[in-house]
């Protein structure tokens, strides 16, 4: 299969880079700058190079670069954004402050006709973010496009076929900016279209069947889309030969545990032990109101139940985990989150006695997961699940965890997601739960006075979790929602909506 080699300097976009090439069905893969020699590049036969943006000035102390002996191995290479001053610089080229200052945000390119700029029009628009530019590009180089403040936005050298663009074209902004990743994948590197999702599902069946042959594989299903996907890949690939073991904390949001129950059991047939757990965390987090002490006894727990429902399973050859590509990219890099949060048994205790682990999903981004859960017949209501802490709801009730308090959220959680799905939104939301804080306030039921539980609703607009602002939801459905809570869930006399955007807040109370 062809393959693009994505060479990560520390820009934010190096996923979206890779993305972006696998949508155009060819593979690509991402490798830190620094965790790759030329020589390997070229031992791994990589169609082309892609050099990814980063924070630094190519003449910084320890800015990312690599040797330059890249740029002779005779493989394509486009240098995108920093990756473009790389590699001027790398060929003999000069990098210096734009003597124009900055530039950022959506800017006129005018491109001059060659195999790069093939369908693109002379002027379009295009994402810029960057204060050092090449001043100087490197001999036997030609200038192939500019913008107002940056005469060299794009240079080549066609017969190295090498080729810098300082503008992102993996950004959509950019509206030429996927013809330029055609161009440089088909017109330059001659690759194939050979990344097709459903070749690649049934491979990695065969290869995972081969690999597993004849052995037992245990796999912890939290109810995520990750290891949910795991599970029936490598239930196609093993059958019988595989269990899942999935730990109820009682802390899922309502009915979530029964649904995911009959959907692996009943669904797809597979063999599925489910422990409920519920009253071992309940018991545990008992007088337990710091949030980082409760993320740790429920994680524990979680290890601790696992680990004695795996003894009493009999020996399991093969450890089974929801791993997805980018905590390998994540890892690769050295960061200290390597492993997901308990929820998909990332950090179970080595000494479990497994000889193998299996990680079928660990080439894939999110979007292909899901596309793969499509295809294997998964739920949509699965599918497509919201994001979801590890501890569920324990950390979506402020203060002491109570089964009560959890029974609580859970009715309300759940009249307010009926609500809102019903309704027609203005602006999309792509996480909405509602918290129980510890707050009492003092209301009036009928006649009488009550003392309830404040409950708080929260809807994000975000693409990747990591900033997000609050949903503009509408007032009628707040008051529908508001007003179907205090009716129906004893206990909660007050609703508020939260309306703090990611940053300064986080999504999760706590
Ligand atoms: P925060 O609260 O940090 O959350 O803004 C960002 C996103 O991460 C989800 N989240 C978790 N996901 N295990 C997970 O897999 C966890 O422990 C966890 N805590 C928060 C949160 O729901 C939001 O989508």
């Amino acid at each position: 299969m062809d393959k693009i080699l994505v060479l990560d300097f520390g820009g934010q976009y190096d996923q979206l880079i890779a993305r972006r090439i696998r949508a155009l069905h060819v593979f690509a893969e991402i490798k830190a700058y620094n965790r790759i020699t030329p020589a390997e590049i070229s031992a791994a036969g990589y169609r082309g190079i892609v050099f990814t943006g980063g924070p630094n000035s190519v003449y910084a102390e320890n800015a990312p670069r690599i040797d330059s002996a890249v740029l002779s191995l005779g493989i394509p290479i486009l240098g995108i954004c920093y990756g473009h001053q790389l590699l001027c610089f790398l060929a003999g080229g000069t990098v210096a402050p734009s003597e124009k200052g900055s530039e950022y945000g959506k800017t006129e390119l005018t491109v001059k006709p060659g195999v790069l700029f093939r369908d693109v029009p002379e002027t379009s628009v295009v994402w810029m973010s960057h204060t050092d530019a090449v001043a100087a590009p490197p001999v036997g180089f030609t200038v192939i496009a500019s913008t107002e403040k940056c005469p060299v936005a794009a240079v080549c050298d066609e017969d190295r076929r090498l080729f810098g663009v300082q503008f992102h074209p993996e950004v959509t902004h950019s509206v030429c900016g996927e013809t330029v990743l055609r161009n440089f994948l088909f017109g330059v590197c001659g690759c194939g279209t050979d990344w097709q999702l459903d070749d690649v599902i049934e491979q990695t069946i065969s290869e995972y069947r081969w690999r597993l042959d004849g052995k037992r594989v245990l796999l912890a299903l939290s109810g995520g889309v990750d290891s949910a996907v795991a599970a029936v890949l490598l239930h196609r690939a093993v059958g019988d030969r595989l269990v899942c073991v999935f730990v109820d904390h009682g802390m899922m949001r309502k009915n979530e545990g029964d649904f995911v129950e009959h959907t692996f059991s009943q669904g797809f047939g597979i063999k599925l032990v489910r422990v409920n757990a519920a009253e071992r965390f309940f018991k545990e987090l008992k007088g337990v109101t710091d949030p980082e002490q409760k993320r740790k006894i429920i994680g524990e727990a979680f290890i601790r139940v696992f680990e004695r429902e795996a003894k009493k399973l009999g020996k399991n050859e093969v450890l089974a985990q929801g791993t997805i590509y980018p905590d390998v990219v994540e890892s690769g890099k050295g960061d200290a989150a390597v492993i997901k949060s308990h929820h998909n048994v990332g950090g179970l205790p080595e000494q479990m006695g497994f000889s193998q682990i299996a990680e079928p999903l660990r080439d894939f981004f999110k979007d292909e997961v899901r596309e793969i859960g499509e295809k294997l017949g998964l739920p949509k209501a699965l599918v497509w699940r919201q994001p979801f802490p590890g501890p569920g709801l324990g950390v979506r009730v402020i203060g002491e965890v109570t089964p009560e308090k959890v029974a609580m959220l859970q009715e309300a959680d759940a009249i307010f997601r009926e609500e809102l799905e019903a309704a027609t939104l203005p602006q999309q939301a792509n996480q909405y739960f509602a918290a129980l804080t510890d707050t009492k306030s003092v209301g009036v039921m009928g006649d009488a006075r009550a003392y309830g539980y404040v409950l708080a609703l929260r809807a994000v607009s975000t693409d990747d979790f990591m900033t997000a602002a609050w949903t503009r939801l509408p007032y009628d459905l707040l008051e529908r929602v508001s007003s179907r809570i205090t009716n129906e869930v004893p206990g909660i006399t007050r609703v508020v909506y939260d309306i703090t955007s990611k940053p300064p807040a986080t999504v999760e109370w706590e």
